[in-house]
């Protein structure tokens, strides 16, 4: 039995890629090592803990503390590494972007030293097409490759670069077993109800307004969250060190397309559902994958098309009030007031 550690693995993605892994039976102990920071939930994972307790630990810890990370290695036998663990909000980060430098560098700079120390043998870095920049809106054939340069324009996305840089430096200098991913933006269930999709949703159970950011016309790549942690799973079994794979919804839409689709789903409309905020700064326009590399050498592609997956999406946050409605106070309401007063 293969022995991973996974970091953040009781956020959004790193939920959904634990709970893929231990209840489709794959031959492998998983330790989360997760801070729990606002984002973080441990009724994610909570049954699989307490149904699999010798597949499945979990260890509250920061990955910036090299002790607690050594000891995943030393006292759970860790030998391979997907390294979830971050600050992922772009507009937590323009507020206050310290902790995202913390984390998202600190942090990463903490487990590969630990890792190379411990002869770590694969180590998968998730990280984010967002470090690729901003594409032109009128040039559709141009899309975000692993070449691409990157050019980070937020908080967020420039502490995800450097993070991308340490990785690759520990590859080139040190020859460790590293990979990178860039995917696009993802949904699904158990994601925190501050980001685009969740919020949507869940303001319309409430009888609140989505709020729209700008003239909604910026342009993402969709991707459902079980095909990311299926493409994670690919790369840490089959993908090659020092290589950054590019993984993708093959499903770009506009915000405004998004909203559309969820106000049909959910029997409201624009007059009713939608309220116009102010552009967040630096907003980018559009982000497109080209996830060929992948597809190409190691045979993974998108399982799910957008307008079925986002209807099990909607289902789920249906089916799953007290788990967003536990979030969605305290302070997520005062972060909410914060981020959208006087929009
Ligand atoms: N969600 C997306 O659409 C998306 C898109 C591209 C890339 N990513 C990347 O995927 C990864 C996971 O994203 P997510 O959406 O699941 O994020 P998330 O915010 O839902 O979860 C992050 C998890 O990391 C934990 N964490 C934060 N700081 C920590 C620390 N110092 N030590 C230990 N644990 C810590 C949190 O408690 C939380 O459980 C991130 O690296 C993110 O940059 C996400």
């Amino acid at each position: 039995m293969r022995t991973i550690l996974v970091t953040g693995g009781a956020g959004f993605i790193g939920a959904n890629f634990v709970r893929m892994l231990i209840e489709r039976g794959e031959d492998v102990k998983l330790v989360v090592l997760d801070k729990l920071t606002y984002a973080g939930n441990l009724g994610n994972i909570n049954d699989l803990l307490a149904s699999q307790p010798e597949r499945l630990v979990f260890v509250k810890g920061d990955i910036c503390d090299g002790d607690v990370v050594q000891a995943m290695f030393d006292d759970h036998g860790c030998r391979e590494v997907v390294h979830f663990a971050a600050e992922s909000h772009v507009d937590r980060s323009i507020l206050s972007s310290s902790p995202f430098i913390q984390t998202n560098v600190v942090g990463t700079q903490v487990l590969l030293d630990v890792a190379k120390s411990k002869n770590a043998e694969r180590f998968v870095h998730v990280s984010t097409d967002e470090v690729y920049g901003s594409l032109p809106e009128d040039k559709p054939e141009i899309k975000f490759a692993e070449e691409t340069p990157m050019a980070p324009n937020s908080p967020y996305s420039a502490s995800k670069a450097a993070s991308d840089c340490l990785v690759r430096a520990y590859f080139h200098t040190f020859h460790m077993p590293v990979m990178m991913t860039r995917c696009s933006n993802n949904y699904g269930p158990y994601q925190f109800p501050e980001k685009a999709l969740p919020l949507f949703i869940t303001n319309l159970m409430q009888g609140m307004k989505i709020p729209l950011y700008g003239d909604g016309l910026n342009i993402r790549d969709w991707l459902y969250v079980e095909d990311h942690c299926q493409a994670i799973w690919t790369v840490l079994n089959k993908g090659k060190a020092g290589e950054v794979y590019n993984i993708g919804g093959n499903n770009e839409m506009t915000n405004r397309a998004i909203v559309d689709t969820i106000l049909r789903e959910m029997g409201s409309n624009w007059d009713d559902g939608v309220q116009y905020v102010k552009d967040r700064p630096g907003h980018d326009r559009r982000y497109a994958i080209d996830a060929g590399k992948i597809k190409r050498e190691l045979g993974w592609e998108p399982r799910h098309r957008f307008h079925t997956a986002i209807k099990k999406t909607i289902q789920w946050y249906k089916d799953h009030q007290d788990w967003w409605r536990a979030i969605k106070n305290g302070e997520y309401l005062k972060y909410y007031q914060t981020q959208y007063a006087g929009r």
